[in-house]
């Protein structure tokens, strides 16, 4: 069964990937460009990486990433992407990471999992590709 949905995740996560290359074969002339929001979603990753190694050590993230807003205006490489549910899931993935820096320390590592448990229940709808690499970002409580 672990197997089944594993192959599933492999297979589906494929298939977003290959949506990028295949544009960027029909695009030979012109130079294929990730879009911004591929480009946000990197710095996001990287950010909560960092988080997530500060959070270890016992200390605090930083101020709130203004750049994080971007997510509201950037182009995608499938702006049909860009829907009610994904503006949902871009507003609740902001407030928990606002709810995140306001925490205590005590509670830090469950607040950072609900910023990445956002992450992931957009991805769900959008792009599951990346899905098992953001769970990285998790941090383990036990
Ligand atoms: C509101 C929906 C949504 C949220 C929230 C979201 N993502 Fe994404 N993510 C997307 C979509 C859609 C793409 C595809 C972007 C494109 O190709 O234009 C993407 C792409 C990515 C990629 C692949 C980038 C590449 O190399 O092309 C990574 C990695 C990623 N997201 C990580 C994250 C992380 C980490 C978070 C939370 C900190 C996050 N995402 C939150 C929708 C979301």
């Amino acid at each position: 069964m672990k197997k089944a949905v594993l192959f599933l995740f492999i297979i589906l996560g494929l298939s977003c990937s290959n949506k990028d290359k295949e544009k960027s074969n029909s695009t030979k002339n012109s130079t294929y460009k990730q879009s911004e929001m591929a480009a946000l979603m990197l710095e996001m990753y990287a950010l909560n990486l960092e988080n997530k190694a500060l959070i270890l050590e016992g200390k605090k993230p930083k101020e709130f990433p203004s750049e994080f807003l971007k997510i509201h205006s950037a182009t995608l490489t499938d702006p049909s992407d860009r829907n009610a549910a994904f503006e949902g899931f871009s507003e609740i993935y902001i407030k928990s990471y606002e709810e995140m820096l306001l925490s205590s320390t005590d509670s830090m590592k469950g607040m950072h999992n609900k910023t990445i448990n956002s992450c992931i229940a957009c991805h769900k709808t959008t792009c599951i590709g990346p899905i098992p690499k953001i769970k990285k970002l998790l941090i383990s409580t036990n």
